[in-house]
C-alpha cells in the first residue's frame, strides 16, 4: 500500500512516499535562502513557494519511487497547526488529488506527524514524547495513537528557535541548530549557563532565558565557541532535566524525542544514557518532511481510525490533545 504524505505547514515543502509503513521517497525543497534575505520567515512568500514548488516536486517523488499517481492508495497532509497560507496550500492540493483519484484522504496534525516518524511500528503504548522543534517544545504522554496527554510546554521560546536566535546572536547561519552542534564541536570549553525552571513543580520548558544569558556574554565578547557549548548543554540538560523527572514520576520507561532539535547528536547522546528506553527519528525524518505525514495516515489506517471528509478545513491552531481518534 503506497501512502503519500505532504507537508507545508511552514517554510518548507515536504513530499514523502512510504509504502507498507516504509519510507520510500522524502523530498524536502527548502526555502531557506529566500526567508533569509528578510530575517525570518514571511507567511505569504512561503505560500507562494509552495505552490510553485508543489506540482513538481510531487511528480519527482512518484518518478523516484517508479510509480504512477493512481498507484497510491491513501493521500494525507498536513491540516495545522502552522501557518494558514502555507498549510492550505499543501492541504488543498492534497485533497484535490484524493478527491481526482477517488483516494481516502487523512488529515494529518503535524506534531502526530513528528511523533510517528519517531514510533518503532512494533511500540505499543503508552509512552512520552517529547517534540522539540522550531515552533514547539512539547511534552506528552502518548495512551495511544490519537489520545495525547500534554504534561508539559515551553512558557516562552520552543527549544529549536532559542538554537536559531542565539546562532543570529553568533552570526551564524539558519537553521541555527546544526550551525552551533557544529560550532560546539570545536572547543573542550564550556561556557557554563544556568539550567531553567530547576525549582518547578510541573513538567514545562523555558529557554527565554538562556538567550538572554547569550546576549550579554555576546556583548561581553565572550569566545563564541564555548558559548555555543555552554548554550547548547544548558538547553539540553534542561529537557533532558525535565522529561527524566516526569518519567520517573510517572512511572514511564519508554520515550520518543521527535522534532528537527531530536537530530542533535549531543543530545542524543544525553538522552541514551538516561537508563530508559528512547527512540529517535531516522535520518532526514527529523526536520519537517512529507513522509512523516504519510506515516501518521498509515499508522491511522492500520489501526483503522477512519480518513478525514474532504470539507474538513485547515486550522492554524490546533492542540494535539485534541486530535481524536474519529478523524482529524
Ligand atoms: O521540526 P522542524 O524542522 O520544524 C518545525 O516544525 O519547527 O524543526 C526545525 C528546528 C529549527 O529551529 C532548527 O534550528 C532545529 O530544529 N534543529 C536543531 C538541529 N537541527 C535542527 N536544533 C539543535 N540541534 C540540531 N542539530
Ligand atoms: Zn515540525
Amino acid at each position: 500500500m503506497w501512502v503519500l504524505g505532504i507537508d507545508t505547514s511552514c517554510d518548507d515543502t515536504g513530499v514523502g512516499l512510504v509504502r507498507n509503513g516504509q519510507v520510500v521517497v522524502n523530498l524536502v525543497a527548502s526555502q531557506v535562502a529566500l526567508h533569509e534575505a528578510y530575517g525570518g520567515v514571511v507567511p505569504e512568500l512561503a505560500s507562494r513557494e509552495h505552490l510553485k514548488a508543489l506540482p513538481s516536486l510531487t511528480e519527482r517523488a512518484l518518478a523516484e519511487a517508479g510509480i504512477g499517481r493512481k498507484d497510491l492508495d491513501l493521500i494525507a497532509a498536513t491540516r495545522g497547526p502552522g501557518l494558514i497560507g502555507a498549510l492550505l496550500v499543501g492541504y488543498t492540493f492534497a485533497k484535490g488529488l484524493a478527491w481526482a483519484l477517488g483516494r481516502p484522504f487523512y488529515a494529518v496534525h503535524h506534531l502526530e506527524a513528528h511523533i510517528a516518524a519517531a514510533w518503532p511500528e512494533d511500540l505499543e503504548p503508552p509512552f512520552l514524547a517529547l517534540v522539540a522543534s522550531g515552533g514547539h517544545t512539547h511534552l506528552f504522554e502518548v495512551q495511544a495513537l490519537g489520545r495525547y496527554r500534554l504534561l508539559g510546554a515551553t512558557r516562552d521560546d520552543a527549544a529549536g528557535e532559542a538554537f536559531d536566535k542565539v546562532a543570529r546572536l553568533l552570526g551564524l547561519g539558519f537553521p541555527g541548530g546544526p550551525e552551533i552542534e557544529r560550532l560546539a564541536r570545536e572547543t573542550g570549553e564550556a561556557i557554563p549557563f544556568p539550567i531553567p525552571l530547576r525549582d518547578q513543580k510541573g513538567y514545562d520548558f523555558s529557554f527565554s532565558g538562556l538567550k538572554t544569558k547569550a546576549l550579554q556574554l555576546v556583548e561581553r565578547g565572550a569566545p563564541k565557541a564555548a558559548l555555543a557549548k555552554g548554550f547548547q548543554q544548558a538547553a539540553i540538560g534542561h529537557l533532558a532535566e525535565v522529561v527524566l523527572r516526569a518519567a520517573q514520576d510517572t512511572g514511564h520507561r519508554v520515550l520518543l524525542v521527535a522534532g528537527g532539535v531530536a537530530a542533535n547528536q549531543v543530545l542524543q547522546e544525553r538522552f541514551r544514557r538516561a537508563g530508559l528506553r528512547v527512540y529517535f527519528p531516522a535520518k532526514g525524518l527529523s526536520q519537517d518532511n512529507g513522509a512523516m505525514v504519510a506515516l501518521a495516515a498509515w499508522r491511522r489506517h492500520q489501526a483503522g481510525l477512519p480518513p478525514s471528509p474532504l470539507s474538513l478545513g485547515a486550522t492554524a491552531y490546533w492542540p494535539l490533545e485534541e486530535v481524536g481518534r474519529e478523524g482529524a
